[in-house]
């Protein structure tokens, strides 16, 4: 599976709008943060991060999802990486892999693909000591995704996705920044666009991914 993404600028969804009608797993069931609170925002490749799963209610405990968990990372015009962290919500491992450079969004999703959240922040890869950790996306065939609007996104304006190559049927996901989901749509099949429209609440990140089969 090839992925690859673009990036939006600066724009915000309302997903409680959208989230019921795209058929969403359930957010609120728990929370994700680094082991390490002070975390800075640039991280160094082939650095691992301890990451700490606990209950949306920290009162009860009665919801920590359903391990294993799993870090999706979505990087500004690069490919999505998904990381198995582990199964111990207390211990989980999470190793930077993608590109120095990269700017990206990072989500925690569980087994049942239900979001942990996404920080209300972009991270930044340095350079580590080592980059050999570093993933390479498979670049042929050529498979991406553009958008016809790479900077702000006025409210309610029309975002237009186009797909190049790839083997549809093609799923857009879109992950915001403090929004706790990542919302999967399904693109008609034989057409190679994709327009969403902008749904209020400006600033903020949003980044749209496409898969293909
Ligand atoms: C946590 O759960 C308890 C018991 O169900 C409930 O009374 C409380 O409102 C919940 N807290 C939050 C923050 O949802
Ligand atoms: C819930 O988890 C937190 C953190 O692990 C812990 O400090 C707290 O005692 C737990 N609460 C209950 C009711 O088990
Ligand atoms: C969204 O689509 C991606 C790519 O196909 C997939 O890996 C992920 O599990 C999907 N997420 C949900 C919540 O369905
Ligand atoms: C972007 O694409 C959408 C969908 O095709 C279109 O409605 C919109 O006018 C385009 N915006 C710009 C700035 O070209």
């Amino acid at each position: 599976m090839s992925i690859f993404s673009t990036f939006l600028g600066l724009c915000w969804l309302l997903c409680a709008l959208v989230g019921p009608a795209l058929g969403l797993n359930t957010p609120h069931l728990y929370q994700w943060k680094f082991s390490d609170e002070t975390i800075p925002t640039n991280l160094p490749t082939c650095v691992t991060f301890g990451i700490i799963v606990e209950s949306a209610n920290i009162t009860t405990n009665a919801t920590i999802g359903v391990p294993p968990y799993y870090m999706i990372s979505l990087p500004i015009g690069g490919t999505p990486q998904i990381q198995l962290i582990g199964s111990d919500q207390n211990n989980l491992m999470w190793t930077v892999a993608q590109p120095v450079g990269s700017q990206m969004l990072l989500s925690v999703v569980d087994s049942q693909q239900n979001p942990g959240g996404i920080p209300g922040r972009e991270f930044t890869v340095i350079a580590g000591q080592t980059t050999q950790c570093v993933t390479t996306p498979i670049s042929t065939p050529a498979f991406t995704v553009s958008a016809n609007v790479t900077t702000d996104l006025e409210t309610c304006a029309p975002w237009g996705l186009t797909v190049v190559g790839g083997t549809p049927p093609f799923t857009v996901t879109l992950a915001q920044t403090n929004v706790p989901i990542v919302t999967n749509v399904s693109m008609d099949f034989g057409t190679d666009r994709f327009t969403f429209i902008n749904r209020a609440h400006p600033t903020g990140t949003l980044i749209a991914a496409v898969s293909d089969l």
